[in-house]
């Protein structure tokens, strides 16, 4: 479904991304892990057309998002870091908006359901100028479920988030799942990746350092099975920092 080959990224002299590879199949939920600064945003970025990729290649559901960027596109819904709503349209037209972009009008027929579950149905008619940071981060993610994207992308999508609207996220997400979809989410809660990813990609400065189910990576690491995700990750990432 999302196929990363080889990607490297660098702005001018410096490496921010080198040589990544993974991938995310359909039915499955991707968490994309690292310190601060060590390439998440910029693989989002890379996989949702926003930045070029200096090499290496990114399949959505087969189409090459540089040699077909408008099937690619048509297969993802991405949620970035910091959304930025249209300050002029409301909620109800944000959803509108995105679901005649994707010829889905059809699929208006959910945007109640989708916009009540987030807590923004009293907020259809308020322009998105006038929405709080967690309010525009719902919307954004009311946005990514309207259409029916085979992958979606999130940008740690659950910071900022009330404890209702964290949990009601997550179930949405693993609807999704269920559907067959696949689904990319870079996060530092590691609580959370660890009861809701399938499997684990962790990154440090650019580079893959490790990747699959959290079992397997506690095995492979001879960790006991009591260790948590944040034990595993900090060892990791502590062993390539000094090495
Ligand atoms: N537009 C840019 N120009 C120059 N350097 C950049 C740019 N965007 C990102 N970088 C650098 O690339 C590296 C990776 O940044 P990125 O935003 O991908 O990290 P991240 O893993 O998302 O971090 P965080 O957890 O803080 O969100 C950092 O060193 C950052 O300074
Ligand atoms: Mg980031």
């Amino acid at each position: 479904m999302l196929q990363v080959l080889n990607l490297t990224k660098r702005f001018g002299s410096m490496t921010a991304v080198e040589d990544l590879s993974f991938t995310v199949e359909s039915g499955e939920i991707v968490g994309l892990l690292g310190p601060n600064g060590a390439g998440k945003t910029t693989t989002i970025r890379c996989v949702a057309s926003l930045l070029q990729p200096t090499s290496g290649c990114i399949l959505l559901s087969g189409n090459d998002v540089t040699e077909d960027p408008v099937a690619a596109k048509r297969a993802l819904a991405f949620v970035p870091e910091v959304p930025n709503p249209y300050e002029m349209l409301t909620v109800m037209e944000h959803l509108r908006f995105i679901a005649a972009a994707y010829r889905m009008e059809e699929e208006l027929v959910h945007a109640e359901e989708i916009l009540t579950r987030l807590d923004l149905w009293d907020k259809r008619n308020d322009l998105g100028a006038s929405l709080s940071k967690g309010m525009r981060q719902k919307l954004a993610c009311a946005c990514a479920f309207i259409h029916r994207a085979q992958v979606f992308c999130f940008d740690e999508p659950l910071i900022g988030l009330d404890p209702k609207g964290m949990r009601e996220l997550k179930s949405m997400m693993l609807e999704r799942r269920s559907h067959g979809n696949a689904i990319l989410i870079s996060t530092h809660m590691l609580d959370t990746a660890e009861r809701l990813c399938d499997r684990v990609v962790i990154l440090n400065k650019g580079r893959l350092i490790a990747q699959g189910t959290v079992g397997a990576l506690k095995e492979k690491l001879s960790s006991s099975n009591e260790s948590s995700l944040e034990d595993l990750f900090l060892q990791l990432t502590e062993d390539v920092s000094d090495a």
